[in-house]
């Protein structure tokens, strides 16, 4: 579709590209019931690989009694075809698994930790402070390994168990991240319940502070907010935005969140604003099509549905 040919104040100061960060096949694939066969799963990464994505986040090397669905980390990791000038990172909780990232080669790995402690304890099984604590073993040794380190502050915007989370916990733990050397935080909405205001205010308290470029917003879909709060992301000059492809995702240890934001239906809004991702959505909506194969359910992803929808009246 054609960029808008007229601009007015209200998107004037649009970024003219962003990155989307893929992170369907860990966030999605961590919470699917059917497990996915490590073929199938290389498969899916090496053919996201081709449709132009710049980051592709492909597993976690957690407990695999946390999450069994990652629990072949190592062999994806080394069973993928790389591809110059991309990015495909991990999840790594501690010094356990960063050692287990670096053994299978990877080269880019991520930190997370929440802003409830609830939800911190419920996921990694510690309280803040200890996971901070635990970074300290990861971030360093990480990068002496010549490895980036991102990482998430997830339940930013509301926890599944404590309800109203405090934005100014979020900006503690951004300028402890940053402080520790990581590279970019990216800003987790994990049950899907944030609304455009409460990301402004989230995101202008922590720019007031810290550079705008190391900042990512992650949104799950629960609620249909997740596009409306890119928006005002992308209006306030963030310029990575992660997303799953065809909406899968969710947290195990958060009950009710649902999928991320669709890649698809992120690339559609991108594209359809003049926004340069570089990722072709028919290439895109052929690997969400082969995921739903395997994982045996219908994707949430809008765009999806309607280019199938489309296709069957055609034929018809
Ligand atoms: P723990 O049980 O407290 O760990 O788990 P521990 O240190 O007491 O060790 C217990 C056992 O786990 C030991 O084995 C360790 O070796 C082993 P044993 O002696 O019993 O045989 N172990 C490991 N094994 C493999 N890899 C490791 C590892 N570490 C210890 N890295 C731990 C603590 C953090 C490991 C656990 O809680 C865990 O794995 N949690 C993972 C939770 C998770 O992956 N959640 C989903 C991702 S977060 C998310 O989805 C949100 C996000 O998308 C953003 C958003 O949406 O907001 C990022
Ligand atoms: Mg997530």
């Amino acid at each position: 579709m054609a960029a808008q040919s007229h601009t007015s104040p209200l998107f004037a100061g649009l970024p003219s590209q962003v990155t989307v960060y893929e992170v369907g096949p860990r966030d999605g694939l961590q919470n699917e019931q059917r497990m996915v066969p490590t073929a199938d799963k290389i498969a899916l990464i090496n053919a996201l690989s081709l449709t132009g994505l710049p980051k592709i986040e492909i597993t976690s090397f957690v407990n695999p009694k946390w999450i069994p669905q990652l629990a072949d980390a190592s062999e994806v990791a080394r069973g993928i075809s790389r591809r110059e000038g991309m990015g495909y990172s991990c999840l790594v909780p501690n010094r356990r698994g960063l050692d287990s990232a670096l053994d299978a080669g990877m080269k880019e790995v991520a930190v997370f930790l929440s802003a409830s402690e609830t939800h911190n304890k419920k996921n990694i099984n510690k309280t803040i402070a200890e996971t901070l604590t635990a970074f300290e073993e990861v971030v360093a040794p990480a990068q002496r390994a010549g490895a980036l380190v991102r990482a998430y502050v997830s339940t930013v915007f509301g926890c599944p168990y404590e309800g109203k989370v405090d934005p100014e916990s979020t900006v503690r733990l951004v300028d402890k991240l940053l402080t520790l050397g990581v590279y970019q935080v990216s800003l987790g909405d994990t049950i899907g319940v944030a609304t455009p205001r409460q990301v402004e205010d989230v995101i202008l308290r922590l720019t007031s502070r810290f550079p705008i470029d190391k900042l990512a917003l992650h949104f799950h879909d629960t609620r249909g907010t997740a596009l409306a709060n890119v928006v005002v992301g992308l209006q306030l000059g963030i310029t990575t935005i992660d997303s799953a492809l065809g909406g899968l995702g969710g947290c195990p240890y958060a009950p009710g969140a649902s999928g991320n934001l669709a890649t698809e239906d992120l690339i559609y809004m991108l594209d359809g604003m003049g926004i340069h991702t570089g990722v072709h959505l028919d290439a895109l909506v052929d690997c969400s099509r082969q995921v739903g194969a395997f994982i045996g359910r219908e994707l949430p992803s809008k765009y999806l549905k309607a280019h199938v929808g489309a296709r069957s009246r055609a034929k018809a």
